[in-house]
């Protein structure tokens, strides 16, 4: 696998007549966390679903975890990829217990009871449960959770198969400032620890940015603006331009800030 993770070349997703992504290049190493920002129907979820193995390109190379899209089965590959986002929790049938939730993930399945867990499984289940700060919600149905609370379910979930990949879509959207501030020390600690797999999060807002992330790419209508190294990434010039308004950006510690000005 070389290190890299992710690797895609001239990505191009079409549909209706319209490139959704146009052109992608980009790749992820091992250890890198990174961090995608765009405005809305920039092709955030959509450059996610392709790095998730669940939508493939029109044209255009994407690798993942060393295998070749397109050339695949992709069943095989989805285990090593852990993935939160909304288009998870559309699909959960009413009345699926949390924890079966998160057990299930294992599988591919989405809370339907289908295979023998052991007791290793349980143990696990409820331990992730426990480190993302939801433990006490294992029984409960999925549906009757806040958003809050569906979020963390959702990470446990996805990093219940030991993920060498893990792609968060909008992880603290829809939080309070409590519930964010929570969770970004929680996606900060992941960060910071070696045995972590690949970090992807996708976010609107630079405040969201987990400590301990490496790296940014900055997307606008389907292409990339500029992609490296935080530092590199995130001044006023180049998320201006992502998000189409004169921004002044300012980085306090670990943690940054955007307003217009
Ligand atoms: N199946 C589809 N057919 C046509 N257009 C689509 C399809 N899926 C997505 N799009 C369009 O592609 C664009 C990118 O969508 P995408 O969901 O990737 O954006 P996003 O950056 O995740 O936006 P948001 O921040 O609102 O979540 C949007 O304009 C969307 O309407
Ligand atoms: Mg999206």
């Amino acid at each position: 696998m070389d290190g890299r993770v992710l690797g895609l070349n001239g990505v191009t997703v079409r549909r209706g007549g319209e490139n959704l992504l146009d052109g992608v290049d980009w790749s992820v190493l091992e250890g890198e966390r990174w961090v995608i920002l765009g405005p809305n129907g920039a092709g955030k979820t959509t450059l996610l679903n392709v790095a998730s193995s669940q939508l493939h390109p029109t044209s255009g190379r994407a690798e993942i975890l060393g295998e070749h899209l397109g050339g695949v089965d992709v069943f095989e590959l989805r285990p090593l990829i852990g993935y939160a986002g909304a288009s998870v929790s559309g699909r959960i049938e009413e009345d699926t217990p949390v924890l079966d939730l998160v057990l299930s993930a294992a599988y591919g399945y989405l809370g339907r009871f289908r295979e023998e867990y052991g007791v290793p499984d349980y143990g696990r289940g409820r331990a992730l449960l426990g480190h993302w700060g939801v433990g006490d919600l294992a029984e409960r149905y999925f549906h009757t959770l806040s958003e809050g609370e569906r979020k963390r379910v959702l990470i446990a979930r996805a990093l219940m198969s030991d993920p060498e990949l893990l792609l968060l879509d909008e992880p603290a959207a829809g939080l309070d400032l409590g519930g964010r501030e929570d969770l970004l020390r929680r996606l900060g600690k992941l960060a910071g620890s070696e045995s972590a797999p690949a970090l992807v999060v996708v976010s609107h807002h630079v405040e969201e940015i987990p400590p301990g992330f490496t790296h940014g790419l900055l997307v606008r209508d389907g292409a990339i603006v500029q992609a490296g190294p935080l530092d590199e990434v995130m001044t006023a010039d180049h998320l201006s331009e992502t998000f189409g308004l004169p921004l002044k950006v300012e980085r306090d510690g670990e943690r940054w800030t955007a307003r217009a000005v």
